[in-house]
């Protein structure tokens, strides 16, 4: 599946004296296959953005293409089950008794028979690696946990593109790297991920391709080394990045590495080790 945003622009409560203009003429596509990031600071447009994927939020001009059709005339309903959005914060969306029969929610109304739900509900959990909470009340789960079942939840719906608004805020560094591991492996299965992040370092590791929103507009969009080695000296660039780039003045050889491991090995070669 391709999602295509064209010079969408986004206005909340237009015509007030509240007025924002959270999007400016954005366009930039979602390929099948890839993880996306949409990094940028506080207030940049990012979920705001993410929410107009699978149109939770419409644009107040330009449009949204799915496979190359005008996102208004698809059924809202298929929209949101093919593209799985997590929200920033999804904590407070679970609302079932049991961690189990909240991920079951989805499947369910999918008309998946009980042992199509048990099998989709038991995989979800255990590639989160919360098989152990199905039983246990939501409210009852640490932040990370919680979190972790919000994500399964829409992960059990089976969708096309999973969006990501935020996902390891807050998370231990243990945690944050299993759901990393999480993020590549539904890539290696041919999945699409869109991974709104302030983490610069978790995405120079899993994204690529990375989009850089500044109050509303686009103003990078390309490889995590173009769109990085760009803002080299900013601290819009991950930690890998910036060390990169001050060897780089005497070290032609150290290259445009992005991800820990490139990084490591392009220090070596300037060691000659
Ligand atoms: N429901 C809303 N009503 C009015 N303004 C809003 C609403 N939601 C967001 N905004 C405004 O739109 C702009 C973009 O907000 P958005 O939440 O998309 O930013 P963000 O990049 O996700 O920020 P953060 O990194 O803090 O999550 C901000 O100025 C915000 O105040
Ligand atoms: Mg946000």
């Amino acid at each position: 599946m391709r999602i295509e945003l064209r010079e969408v622009g986004h206005v909340y409560a237009s015509g007030t004296a509240l007025e924002v203009v959270a999007l400016r003429g954005v366009s930039l596509s979602v390929e099948g296959g890839e993880v996306l990031a949409i990094v940028g600071g506080t207030g940049s447009g990012k979920s705001t953005l993410v929410q107009h994927l699978n149109l939770l939020l419409e644009p107040t001009s330009g449009k949204v293409l799915v496979d190359g059709v005008d996102a208004r005339s698809l059924d809202r309903g298929d929209l949101r089950r093919s593209v799985g959005l997590v929200f920033q914060a999804p904590e407070a969306a679970l609302f079932a008794p049991t961690v189990w029969e909240d991920v079951a929610f989805a499947p369910r109304r999918m008309g998946l028979s009980e042992g199509g739900v048990r099998e989709r509900v038991g995989g979800v959990l255990g590639r989160l690696g919360i098989g152990h909470l199905a039983q246990r009340a939501p409210h009852s789960l640490s932040g990370g946990e919680k979190r972790r079942a919000a994500i399964a939840g829409v992960l059990a719906m089976g969708p096309d593109v999973l969006v990501l608004d935020e996902p390891t805020a807050g998370l231990d560094p243990a945690t944050r790297e299993e759901l990393l591991g999480v993020i590549r492996a539904l890539r290696d299965e041919g999945g699409t991920v869109v991974l709104v992040s302030h983490d610069l370092d978790e995405v120079a590791e899993v994204a690529d391709r990375v989009c850089l929103l500044e109050n509303g507009a686009v103003t990078s969009l390309g490889k995590p080394e173009e769109v990085f080695y760009a803002v080299s000296a900013s601290p819009m660039a991950p930690a890998t990045v910036r060390t990169a780039a001050l060897l780089r003045d005497d070290h032609s050889g150290v290259g445009r590495p992005v991800s820990f491991g490139e990084t490591l090995a392009a220090l070596k070669t300037v060691l000659g080790a």
